[in-house]
């Protein structure tokens, strides 16, 4: 294994969003997120191509941010259904559980849908943003280290008994060269 470079943490993650300004209701006036920019641009970024789009950043405590690009001329109009949350979903960290709760009385407060899951080494409440992304708050057990130290132990050996269950049919499915690609 090479020298391994540390990669500190998420600047930013980024979704397709509907609309900006209905994108920042949730996450300003609900959530209460800073909404830290929000940028209007007539080309592409770093290029002439021509497209009208907005660019919106939300900052949270540890000033990492979530972003959205409200691209309404190119945006499927079918695209914004909820997301399965195995395809894609972002997890944000609350400090308590005191605060999983206060988020999930804020948005019981305007009939917005929720559900907790307790994961053992978390506790997270899952919801969909009105873009159809699935967001989860989430917050740490008592053992969580202990219990992500277990996991790690054995991650490698559990990540080849799975390869070995479950690589033949992906053969299959995905064609070998697209598994052995590095
Ligand atoms: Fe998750």
């Amino acid at each position: 294994m090479s020298k391994s470079i540390p990669i500190n943490n998420i600047h930013h993650v980024a979704f397709r969003c509907r609309d900006a300004e209905q994108t920042r209701w949730f996450y300003e006036d609900v959530l209460g997120l800073k909404l830290a920019a929000a940028m209007s641009f007539d080309n592409l970024s770093g290029t002439d191509k021509k497209i009208e789009y907005m660019h919106i950043f939300f900052e949270m405590v540890d000033g990492n941010y979530i972003a959205f690009f409200d691209d309404p001329y190119n945006a499927p109009e079918d695209f914004f259904v909820d997301m399965n949350g195995f395809d894609s979903h972002v997890a944000v960290e609350v400090k308590s559980m005191e605060h999983l709760k206060a988020i999930e009385s804020k948005l019981d407060s305007i009939g917005w849908d929720s559900f907790t899951i307790n994961h053992e080494f978390v506790t997270s409440l899952y919801i969909f943003d009105p873009n159809g992304i699935q967001l989860e708050f989430t917050t740490r057990a008592s053992d969580h280290e202990k219990i992500m130290a277990e996991d790690a132990a054995k991650a490698h050996q559990e990540i080849k008994a799975w390869t070995s269950r479950t690589r033949e049919m992906k053969v299959k499915k995905f064609g070998e060269e697209s598994l052995t690609k590095k």
